[in-house]
């Protein structure tokens, strides 16, 4: 299992993550990212040469946000979101950045919330919209170890998961 950069043709050219599509769509012309206030690229996980899932970053020295996370379709449920999210967590953690923020509707606060990521919600010219962050100066110098522990412990527990399903997948092809 690797992660990859992958770049806007090939996402096209699979043209099963209309969400990545758009949003690259958008930053390529949106002059927030041309003037390198952030940056931005679109990540792939690739296990035996398929493309799981893809998530997009923006990032800068102090903030990374991530986005839209998308997966493979005929990987859903298998923990590939999961592993995506959690490495993000761990590089953000690992570049002394502040934390990992997110953009999200309702229907997906609850999954963000399972990697500890808080809730707030916005009115985005009057639409509801929820900012779900994961600062890491909230968490106090004695119980940093302990927030990295489970960022680890998560990130195995979806990795054992998803070779699990994968074995399944493959046994009942
Ligand atoms: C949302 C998405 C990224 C999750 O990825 P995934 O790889 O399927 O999810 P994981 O395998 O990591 O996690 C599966 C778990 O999350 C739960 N889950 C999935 N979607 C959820 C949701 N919307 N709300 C709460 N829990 C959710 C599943 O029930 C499962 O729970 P379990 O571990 O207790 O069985 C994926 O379904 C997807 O690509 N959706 C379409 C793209 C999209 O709309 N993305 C927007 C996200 S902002």
């Amino acid at each position: 299992m690797q992660l990859v950069k992958i770049s806007a043709k090939r996402i096209k050219q699979l043209g099963m993550f209309p969400l990545a599509e758009q949003a690259m769509a958008i930053r390529s012309t949106d002059p927030f990212y041309q003037d390198g206030r952030m940056r931005t690229f679109f990540q792939a996980l690739v296990y035996d040469g398929v493309i799981l899932g893809v998530l997009g970053w923006e990032y800068n020295s102090e903030k990374l946000f991530v986005g839209p996370l998308e997966v493979n379709p005929k990987y859903r449920g298998m923990g590939v979101g999961s592993i995506m999210l959690y490495q993000s967590i761990l590089a953000s953690l690992s570049n002394g950045t502040k934390g990992v923020f997110l953009y999200c509707t309702n229907e997906f606060v609850e999954y963000y919330r399972r990697f500890g990521f808080k809730r707030i919600l916005l009115d985005w010219e009057g639409e509801e919209c929820n900012e779900m962050i994961l600062p890491f100066y909230w968490i106090k110098s004695c119980e940093r170890s302990q927030f990295i522990g489970e960022i680890y412990r998560g990130y195995r527990t979806s990795l054992m998961g998803f070779y699990k399903g994968v074995r399944n997948a493959h046994q009942t092809a």
